[in-house]
């Protein structure tokens, strides 16, 4: 059963079962594609080769490099990238592994790796000056941590962040429980992102636009899709699709139609599964979210399926005057119609957190005019200024954050999960485990977040990453711990 799960991760999934007992495999993945063949050809994803015999340890190399990609046809473009790729390789675990990551930085610029999302002890969060030392060019870390939860996951710089990841620096981290039976053998890991380069291919300065520029937050001007412009997805009419979906843009919001013929139901988010699933029209991820769907497109075979991103209001100047982006086509076979089997039920048991003793804590996401420029920042004050939260180990905090600006802000704060409250302060429905939450402009969100024991210092920022930089970020100080000495902001 291992070695047949093992074995998953190099091979497609068709050949899976030749090597162990079918019995066994056939409880892992009882359900076959539906798919054409080589449907996802045009979406693939390098994959991070697991170099450890053991089945519970995924060992890795991983390198951050300049290398040449090719956006704009015939232009290349010089790229930031892990491995080469963009994005960086697709890395898969199961829940309860061990990863061990051994980085490189081969980058003209210090750099950290931070694994958005993921419950790690405090020492490997890849957070400059707080977590660890940051990695100077030419130099190595060693990432080593178990993966507690299943979801996908991603991992970005936390140095310099925006032009860092406005660079390329992003990939995504699968991390799967072999008991999820969720029905739908064809899967797509789909990240998006953007970048923004000249029509000869070269990246602009991660500055454009200056003060007003950080204060939008800067979006790239070709949309990505895995790495490319506008792919193309085979696919057949009827058959199911699951698409895990990660938002690693550093400041664009995606709003994904797929037409009316393709019908959604969505399973999970930034943590896992939700409760339960829920249908919807459109899937919405600010940066850094994650989003886990069912797709099913009833599209004529034959035809063409235009999946873009409708516009998202997130503030001001983010719908005038701008284009609607293709994301990719779905090609649909010219075969007929399939049934798809019915889903299994599925269901995840959730623990509500409760308001009862939890801690009041007031955030106010502020944007203040200091010496005729602007800065974000919390309660008016700039990271490095601005409040920390204090925390216990085992504390449940309220969080009642307030935007006062006109720009939506997703805010996320790293190692913990939180639940997002309604407007009667109850967990929504289905509940579900968040990292990082869309708060609108001039809006308020509530949140619960019940903190553990791993002591130390952990950032929450808006994810818009040229809001961060520009002062939208600070950090709880969990356990009594004191702020690092912060002699500059380069996070
Ligand atoms: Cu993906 Cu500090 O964040
Ligand atoms: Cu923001």
């Amino acid at each position: 059963m291992r070695a047949c799960l093992k074995m998953k991760r190099y091979l497609p999934f068709a050949a899976v079962c030749f090597f162990s007992t079918p019995a066994l495999c056939l409880a892992a993945e009882p359900v076959r594609s539906m798919q054409p063949p080589g449907w996802d050809a045009g979406l693939k994803l390098q994959t991070a080769l697991d170099t450890n015999a053991d089945p519970r340890v995924v060992e890795i190399n991983l390198e951050a490099r300049l290398a040449s990609v090719e956006i704009v046809p015939g232009h290349p473009t010089e790229a930031w990238t892990y491995d080469g790729g963009l994005p960086g390789p697709l890395i898969r675990a199961r829940v309860g592994d061990r990863l061990v990551v051994h980085f490189v930085n081969h980058l003209p610029q210090p750099t950290t790796v931070h694994w958005h999302g993921v419950r790690v002890p405090i020492q490997m969060d890849g957070v400059p000056e707080i977590s660890q030392p940051e990695v100077k060019p030419g130099e190595s870390f060693t990432y080593d941590f178990v993966v507690p939860d299943a979801g996908l996951f991603w991992y970005h710089p936390h140095v310099m962040s925006a032009a860092q990841v406005g660079f390329g620096l992003y990939g995504a981290l699968l991390v799967e429980d072999p008991s999820e039976q969720i029905g739908v053998a064809d899967e797509l890991v789909l990240v998006l992102s953007d970048i923004e380069i000249s029509p000869r291919g070269n990246l602009e300065p991660a500055d454009s636009g200056g003060v007003a520029g950080m204060v939008f937050g800067r979006e790239g001007n070709h949309v990505l899709v895995n790495g490319r412009e506008r792919p193309v997805l085979k696919a057949r009419a009827g058959a199911t699709q699951r698409w895990r979906i990660v938002n690693t843009a550093k400041s664009r919001y995606f709003s994904i139609d797929a037409g009316d013929s393709t019908t959604y139901t969505l399973i999970g988010g930034d943590g896992g599964l939700q409760e339960y699933p829920t249908r919807t029209d459109l899937i919405v991820l600010g940066p850094g979210e994650r989003a886990d769907v069912i797709v099913t497109p009833h599209a004529k075979p034959g035809s063409d399926v235009v999946v873009r991103s409708l516009l998202f209001d997130r503030g001001y100047g983010s719908t005038e005057y701008r284009d609607v982006p293709d994301l990719f086509t779905m090609t649909m076979a010219a075969e007929p119609a399939v049934e798809a089997p019915p889903l299994p039920a599925i269901h995840r048991t959730i623990e509500p957190l409760t308001r009862a003793g939890a801690t009041d804590v007031p955030i106010r996401l502020t944007l203040t005019q200091r010496n005729r420029t602007s800065e974000f920042g919390i309660d008016g004050r700039a990271y490095p200024n601005a409040p920390h939260v204090a925390a216990a180990p085992g504390e449940t905090q309220l969080w009642t954050v307030v935007n006062q600006t006109k720009w939506a802000h997703p805010l996320h704060l790293h190692g913990f999960f939180f639940q997002v409250l309604d407007e009667k302060g109850e967990p929504i429905r289905p509940l579900a485990w968040k990292d990082t939450v869309h708060v609108p402009a001039e809006r308020t969100v509530r949140l619960l977040v019940r903190f553990d024991d791993r002591e130390g210092e952990w950032m929450y920022h808006c994810h818009i990453l040229d809001h961060a930089d520009g002062g939208l970020m600070s950090t709880v100080l969990l356990g009594g711990v004191k702020p690092s000495a912060h002699t500059h902001s380069r996070r």
